[in-house]
């Protein structure tokens, strides 16, 4: 597929209103933006915003609703046609201008700079689709040297997991096992599951893989991310399953949208890395990998998505680290000792 084709195909995708109706639907997500956008209205009292992918508008009439003078609502798929219809239902259209065009392809002599750039961008696993660099973009572009970005923080988290419901499927179907189907198709999966992951099934606290903070981070960073040895100590027996990996955004005021097993499910569930056999685990035993994303040369909206199993007693702990290992055993104790001292002095 070449590069225009890819373009035209994702625009098209945003065509389609039950894609919204998805988005819309997901409250964590909505309600996410509109309570970060409502307790922040002093900051958007008579600003300029831009919201970066308004897809049906409603970002844009929070901005409005909020206070704000003037929104650019820029959408580059069809459905933007209909934004100015939303704005009138919501009788803000004097204050929203619809910008029925890629981000990339605005004029910056055409516009005003922005006080505020808004934008849900956000993929599978935090930079499925790659919006962000057309976020970037704008930031870089449009958005006023102290301006705010909404959201302005992102997070990879991720935990080993066990896939209860994923791998029960396959005991009975109408009286009929298909157990061993269950492992062939393990094995035969290339890609990471979108999934639900309770959170009973994840054996292990979250780990933090990537931190982005969006006022400074650059499209080069985003090429390569991860990637570094990575130590997650198990806080119970179970099986090892699969590795199961999540995103958080956080506002300017310090409010989230997280998509962790633990919150509120949304659309974008959990990403899952399936390995392809159940691994044995205890309490304190300590999981090693680096996991990798890289972006994909053939599309850069997609992820090569690299796990590599290390060997725990091999690899690098935290200090202090929870795990059963004699040397994180003793490092612990020492640094607790040697805390308990400053405490008495
Ligand atoms: C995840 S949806 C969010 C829609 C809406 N803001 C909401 O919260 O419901 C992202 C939207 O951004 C649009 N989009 C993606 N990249 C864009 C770009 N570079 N320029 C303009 N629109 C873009 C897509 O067509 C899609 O409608
Ligand atoms: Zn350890």
């Amino acid at each position: 597929m070449n590069d225009e084709s890819e373009k035209s195909e994702y625009f098209e995708n945003y065509q389609d209103i039950d894609v919204h109706h998805l988005m819309l639907s997901d409250e964590p997500r909505t309600l996410a933006y509109k309570n970060a956008i409502f307790n922040m209205k002093d900051r958007f009292a008579d600003k300029i915003v831009m919201d970066v992918g308004a897809g049906t508008g409603i970002l844009s009439i929070f901005c409005a609703q909020a206070g704000a003078k003037k929104v650019y609502a820029v959408e580059a798929s069809n459905v933007s046609k209909l934004i100015s219809q939303v704005a009138e239902e919501n009788n803000v259209e004097k204050k929203i201008q619809v910008i029925s065009r890629k981000v990339e392809d605005i004029n910056p002599n055409d516009i005003e700079k922005v006080d505020i750039l808004v934008s849900e961008w956000m993929g599978f696993y935090l930079l499925h689709e790659g919006m962000l660099d057309s976020v970037l973009y704008a930031r870089d572009n449009f958005l006023k040297p102290d301006g705010l970005l909404f959201p302005s923080i992102a997070k990879v988290y991720t935990a080993p997991c066990e896939l209860s419901k994923f791998n029960s499927f396959w005991d009975n179907i109408h009286g009929v096992s298909l157990k061993c189907i269950a492992d062939f198709y393990k094995k035969s999966l290339s890609k990471p599951q979108v999934l639900t992951v309770p959170k009973d099934d994840t054996l292990a606290e979250d780990k933090l893989l990537i931190w982005l903070d969006l006022n400074s981070v650059t499209t080069e960073e985003l090429d390569a991310l991860g990637g570094e040895e990575t130590v997650i100590v198990c806080n119970k027996d179970g099986k090892y399953q699969g590795l199961a990996i999540w995103f958080e955004v956080e506002f300017p005021n310090g409010t989230c949208l997280n998509t962790s097993p633990a919150a509120d499910p949304t659309h974008w569930k959990q990403t899952v890395l399936v390995l392809p056999k159940s691994i044995d685990v205890s309490e304190k035993e300590p999981i090693a990998f680096k996991l990798q994303l890289n972006r994909d040369v053939s599309n850069r909206r997609w992820y090569k998505v690299q796990y590599e199993m290390l060997d725990a007693f091999e690899t690098e702990h935290d200090i202090p680290c929870d795990c059963y290992m004699t040397k994180c055993i003793v490092s612990k104790a020492y640094i607790e000792t040697l805390s308990e001292e400053v405490i008495e002095k």
